[in-house]
C-alpha cells in the first residue's frame, strides 16, 4: 500500500468511526428520550441497535489502529429530535449514508488489496441495511 493511499483510507476509516460513536450516541438517546404509544417498541428497538453500532465501531478501530494509525476519539454530529417520527427519519438517513460510505470504502480497501478489510466491510454493509430496512417498513406507515 502506498503512504498516500495508506493515509486516505485510514482518514476515511476514522470518519467511518466517528460516525459509529455518533449512531450509539443517537440509539442511546432516542431509546430514553421516545414518547407516545409505540415507546416500548420503539426503547426496544433502539436499543437493540447500539451493540451492532458498538462491533462495527471495534472493528474500524482495530483496522485503524493495525496500520499504524490514530483512531478518532470525537463522535460525528448527533441529531436531536423533537418526536419519534423524526427519531426514525434521523435514524434512516444516518443509516442510508453509512451505507454509501462503507459502499465506497469497500472499493477503496478492494484497490489497496487489503481483502481482509473488504470482507468486514461486506458484513458493516449487511448490517447496515438490515437497519435501513427495518426504519424503512416503521417509517412506511406512520401516520
Ligand atoms: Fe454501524
Ligand atoms: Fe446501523
Amino acid at each position: 500500500m502506498s503512504k498516500v493511499a495508506k493515509k486516505d483510507l485510514i482518514a476515511g476509516l476514522n470518519v467511518d468511526l466517528a460516525n459509529e460513536y455518533a449512531a450509539v450516541i443517537t440509539y442511546r438517546t432516542y431509546a430514553s428520550q421516545v414518547q407516545g404509544p409505540w415507546r416500548q417498541e420503539l426503547r426496544n428497538f433502539f436499543a437493540a441497535e447500539i451493540p451492532d453500532e458498538l462491533l462495527h465501531a471495534q472493528m474500524l478501530c482495530d483496522k485503524i489502529v493495525a496500520p499504524g494509525g490514530d483512531p478518532t476519539v470525537k463522535a460525528a454530529e448527533v441529531k436531536k429530535a423533537k418526536d419519534a417520527k423524526e427519531m426514525l427519519a434521523n435514524a434512516l438517513a444516518d443509516e442510508k449514508a453509512t451505507l454509501k460510505r462503507y459502499v465506497e470504502r469497500r472499493k477503496q480497501a478492494e484497490s489497496l488489496g487489503e481483502y481482509g478489510l473488504v470482507v468486514e466491510l461486506d458484513n458493516l454493509i449487511a448490517d447496515e441495511t438490515r437497519h435501513r430496512d427495518e426504519l424503512q417498513l416503521m417509517l412506511a406507515r406512520w401516520e
